[in-house]
């Protein structure tokens, strides 16, 4: 298939891009490159610099390429930055995409694969949780990316649409060549494996009073390649549909932190904060959905996997992307 993928510089996106390269897949990268490095873009991907704000831009972009799907990664998804600044993300994450919808029914492309997030369902009554969890997100990046859902039913019900959300867990992990990058590094497990590398201090831990049995949040960290696979597989799919992509399995800040210690056998000191804002204590997927629906199997996320290939990556590319 022909696929614009929107965001694919950006962390998850790049790693995707190499999948579906591998996989016999044709790719054009839109990336207006605030968060994604052009040197993530694999060499075999077309590249377009460009913001979705930029109406023209993509409605040219999709006429031009006609894409027989999209993978829509691009936008905001720090959970704090959202509490400072939820206009950003309602005009990047809402705005941006609708402007996306548009260029699709336009150029008469039909399917859609979403980064979605377990941010939208807010603070679950119980764990694992699955799909039919109530969706009541607790932060505005949680929220704009649950209106961006409600948005895609609607487009779906007009136009003929074809969404499929993939609400994900925690990506984490590195591919050999491709591993995460952030201008303002805010994620545990790049902190913890930076303050490994001695480029860091030591590693905060917000909150140690969360409802948990160790008084850190939990989180279903799940392996960038795994998650890749999820959308390889998506894309075959030909009616609406959303799906959580994680693995069943909690970590706690403290326990991601002693298996960090094994797998870099490095100090790590840590020091506690006070939580932060927005942070729901305990998020772990229930998955099985994507596993019956899709046949997709979880094959690199056990958390000394995660660990290891993402030490390999910051070990390789100590300053991370060049650009
Ligand atoms: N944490 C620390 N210290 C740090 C960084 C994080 O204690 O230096 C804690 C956080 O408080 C949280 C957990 O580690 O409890 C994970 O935090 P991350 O920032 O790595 O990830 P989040 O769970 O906040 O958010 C990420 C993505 C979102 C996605 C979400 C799904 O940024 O886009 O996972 O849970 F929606």
């Amino acid at each position: 298939m022909k696929v614009l993928v929107t965001g694919g510089a950006g962390y998850i996106g790049s790693v995707c891009v190499e999948e579906l390269l591998g996989t016999g897949h044709e790719v054009v990268v839109w990336d207006n490159l605030s968060e994604g490095h052009r040197s993530a873009v694999h060499p075999r991907a077309a590249f377009l610099q460009g913001d979705l704000a930029d109406r023209d831009l993509l409605f040219r972009a999709a006429l031009e390429h006609r894409p027989e799907a999209v993978i829509h990664f691009a936008g905001k998804a720090l959970v704090p930055e959202s509490m400072r600044d939820p206009s950003t993300y309602y005009r990047v994450n809402v705005s941006g995409g609708i402007n996306l919808l548009d260029a699709m029914v336009q150029s008469g492309c039909r399917k859609i694969i979403f980064s979605s997030t377990c941010a939208t369902y807010g603070i679950p009554e119980k764990v694992p949780m699955d799909e039919s969890t109530p969706q009541k997100p607790i932060n505005p990046y949680g929220h704009s990316k649950l209106v961006f859902e409600q948005i895609l039913a609607w487009y779906a019900q007009i136009h003929g649409i074809i969404p499929t959300c993939l609400r994900y867990f925690n990506a984490s992990g590195a591919s050999a060549e491709r591993g995460e990058h952030h201008r303002v590094e805010t994620h545990l497990i790049p902190n913890v494996l930076l303050t490994a590398l001695g480029q860091r201090p030591q590693v905060d831990i917000f909150g140690d009073k969360h409802a948990t049995p160790d008084g850190t949040c939990i989180r279903d960290y799940i392996h960038v390649r795994d998650l890749a696979s999820a959308h390889i597989l998506a894309l075959q799919r030909d009616k609406p549909g959303a799906f959580n992509v994680g693995t069943g399995n909690g970590h706690s800040v403290q326990q991601v932190v002693e298996a960090a210690k094994k797998v870099t056998q490095k100090n790590i000191p840590v020091r506690m904060q006070p939580a932060r804002a927005g942070d729901p204590p305990a998020l772990v997927a229930a998955a099985n959905k994507l596993q019956r629906e899709l046949g997709w199997k979880p094959v690199h996320s056990s958390l000394e996997e995660i660990l290891t290939s993402a030490w390999c990556w910051h070990q390789t590319h100590p300053r991370g992307y060049s650009d």
